[in-house]
C-alpha cells in the first residue's frame, strides 16, 4: 500500500546545495515526501547509489536513513511539480560568461527555465521557494513568470536563502545561526511563509527562524557573503603589511578578534577565498550597484575581490622570490586542491590559480588531496605543462624543491615531516598558505619555512 505523506515537497536542483538541505528535511521530517529532481541524469543515478556525488560529512548517513523511506532523487520533474506543493529551487546561478554584465552579473537562464517549466506543469496552486542566492527583487520576475499563463493558478513566491557552508553543510543544516524567510506581506504570502515555518519548526527553534520581506530577504543572502569575504580580504591585507613589519598576522587576528564587536571567526589569512559562492556573490552585488548608478557602493565590494586576487598572486610571487627567482624545473608539490578542508569541491580554489601559476613558471607540479583529486584533474585538464596526480602526501613530496600547502586538511598538520624532508630536494621549502603548521619545528627539521602574515624561518 503506498505510504501517505503529509506534505509532498519538492527541491528542483540536487546539487551542493539542493542534496543535503532536502536530505536535512527528509531526515527530520519523516512524514513529508521529500523529492530532488534534476536534469543530470549522472547525478541522480549517483544519489540514488552509496557513492554520493558530494563529499560532504555526515551527509550518507543521513541519506542512508530517508532515501527510499521519504527522500527520493529523480529526474522526472514535470512529474515532481505536478505532485508538489511546495517547490524549492535550488538551481545553481553562476556569473554570466557572455552578453551584458558578462563576468559580473549572475547568469539567470537555469532558474527562468525552472520557472517556466512549473508554470508549464503545475495543475494546482504552489508555493515557491527560491533556495538559490540570486539578485535582489529576482521574486519578481519569477512572479511574473509564474502568473503569464492564463490557467489562473496561484503560486506564491518566497526568499528562502540557505546559509550552509561546504565541509559543514550537514552541522550547519542542524544546527542553524538563523533561517531567513521572505515573502510578501500580503495574506497569502503570509500564508505561504507560515507554512514554511513549520517545515523548519520540526527542528529548527522558532526564535532562529526569521522573517522579513522578500526583497530584504534576498539582499541579505548577498550582503552575508559580501561581509564575510570582507572579513578575509581585510585579514589578508595585513597579512601583507605583517610580512613587511615582521608582525605575525595570528597575533594581530587574536588582538583584533577579541573585541567582541569584531569577534575571532573568519580572521584567517589564507592563499586567498575559494569557493564557489564568494566571488560570484559579490560581483553579482557590485553589477546590481552599478546599475542603480551606486558607483562608489560598487567600488567598495569590488576591492575586496580585488584584494582577493592580489592575495592569490602574491603567494606565487613570495614563492618565486623565496627559491631564487626561478621556478622552471623545480618540483612543486601541493598538499591540497580542495578550496578548503572537508570537502572535494574545487570552484574557484585558490589552487587553481597557483597550479595554473606555477605551470606558466615552468615548475614540475604533484598535486595531492584527500578528497579532491578527481576534481584537481578536470579543472587542469587541457594545460600545457607538467602535472602529476598522487593520493599518498609522501610519495607526492618525494624529489620536489618545495611544499605549498593550499586547504587546510587536519591529516597535513599530522603527516612525519622528518620523512619528507629526507625525501625531497635540499634546500627544501615549505609554503604554509594556511598558517596550520608547527613552523618552529619544521625549521628544525631544516625547511626554510614560509608562511602567511609572518616572519619566515629560513636557513640563509
Ligand atoms: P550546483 O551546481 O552544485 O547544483 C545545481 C544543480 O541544478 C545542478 O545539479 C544542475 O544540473 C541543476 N539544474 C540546473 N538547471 C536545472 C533545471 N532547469 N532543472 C533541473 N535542474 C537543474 O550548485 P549549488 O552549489 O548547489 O548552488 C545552488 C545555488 O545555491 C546557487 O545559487 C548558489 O549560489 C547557492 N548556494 C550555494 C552554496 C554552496 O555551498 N554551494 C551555499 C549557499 C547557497
Ligand atoms: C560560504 C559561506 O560561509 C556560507 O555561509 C554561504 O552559504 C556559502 O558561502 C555560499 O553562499 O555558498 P563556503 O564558501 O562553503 O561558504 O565556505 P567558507 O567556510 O565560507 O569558506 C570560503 C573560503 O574562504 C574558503 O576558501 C576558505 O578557506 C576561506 N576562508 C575562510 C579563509 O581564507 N579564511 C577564513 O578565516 C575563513
Amino acid at each position: 500500500m503506498e505510504m501517505r505523506f503529509e506534505r509532498n515537497i519538492l527541491c528542483i536542483g540536487a546539487g551542493y546545495v539542493g542534496g543535503p538541505t532536502m536530505a536535512m528535511i527528509a531526515y527530520k521530517c519523516p512524514q513529508y515526501k521529500v523529492t530532488v529532481a534534476d536534469v543530470d541524469h549522472e547525478r541522480i543515478a549517483q544519489w540514488n547509489s552509496d557513492d554520493l556525488p558530494i563529499y560532504e560529512p555526515g551527509l550518507d548517513e543521513i541519506v542512508k536513513v530517508a532515501r527510499g523511506r521519504n527522500l527520493f532523487f529523480s529526474t522526472d520533474i514535470e512529474h515532481g511539480i505536478k505532485e508538489a506543493e511546495l517547490i524549492f529551487v535550488s538551481v545553481n546561478t553562476p556569473t554570466k560568461t557572455f552578453g551584458a554584465g558578462a563576468g559580473m552579473a549572475a547568469d539567470l537562464q537555469y532558474w527562468e527555465k525552472t520557472a517556466r517549466q512549473i508554470c508549464q506543469c503545475a495543475e494546482a496552486p504552489k508555493v515557491i521557494v527560491e533556495k538559490s542566492t540570486l539578485p535582489v527583487r529576482t521574486a519578481l520576475a519569477m512572479e511574473r513568470i509564474l502568473t503569464s499563463n492564463d490557467s489562473g493558478i496561484h503560486f506564491d513566491v518566497l526568499s528562502n536563502p540557505e546559509f550552509l557552508a561546504e565541509g559543514t553543510a550537514i552541522r550547519d543544516l542542524e544546527d542553524p545561526d538563523r533561517v531567513l524567510i521572505g515573502s510578501r506581506l500580503t495574506e497569502s504570502g503570509l500564508k505561504a511563509r507560515d507554512e514554511l515555518v513549520e517545515i523548519y519548526a520540526n527542528w529548527v527553534s522558532r526564535e532562529r527562524i526569521l522573517t522579513s520581506d522578500t526583497w530584504s530577504s534576498e539582499l541579505s543572502k548577498l550582503a552575508a557573503n559580501a561581509f564575510l569575504a570582507q572579513r578575509i580580504s581585510s585579514i589578508n591585507s595585513v597579512s601583507a603589511l605583517c610580512e613587511r613589519t615582521d608582525a605575525d598576522i595570528s597575533e594581530v587576528a587574536k588582538a583584533v578578534g577579541m573585541d567582541s564587536r569584531v569577534g575571532s571567526k573568519f580572521l584567517n589569512a589564507s592563499v586567498g577565498f575559494g569557493g564557489s559562492c564568494f566571488k560570484k556573490d559579490i560581483l553579482n552585488l557590485v553589477y546590481l550597484c552599478r546599475n542603480y548608478g551606486l558607483n562608489e557602493v560598487a567600488n567598495y565590494w569590488e576591492s575586496v575581490v580585488q584584494m582577493n586576487e592580489y592575495q592569490k598572486e602574491r603567494f606565487v610571487l613570495n614563492m618565486m622570490t623565496a627559491m631564487f627567482n626561478t621556478l622552471a624545473g623545480k618540483g612543486i608539490c601541493l598538499f591540497g586542491f580542495a578550496f578548503k578542508a572537508n570537502t572535494g569541491d574545487t570552484r574557484e580554489s585558490a589552487a587553481i590559480f597557483i597550479a595554473k601559476r606555477l605551470i606558466e613558471e615552468k615548475a614540475e607540479l604533484v598535486v595531492t588531496d584527500p578528497k579532491a583529486l578527481e576534481n584537481a584533474r578536470i579543472d587542469l585538464r587541457g594545460i600545457d605543462g607538467d602535472v602529476s596526480y598522487v593520493d599518498d602526501p609522501y610519495e607526492a613530496a618525494a624529489g620536489c624543491h618545495a611544499i605549498a600547502l593550499v586547504t587546510e586538511w587536519d591529516l597535513y598538520r599530522d603527516l612525519d615531516f622528518e620523512k619528507i624532508y629526507r625525501s625531497m630536494m635540499k634546500p627544501a621549502f615549505i609554503f604554509d598558505g594556511r598558517n596550520i603548521l608547527d613552523h618552529r619545528r619544521l625549521f628544525e627539521i631544516g625547511f626554510n619555512v614560509f608562511p602567511i602574515g609572518k616572519p619566515p624561518l629560513t636557513h640563509f
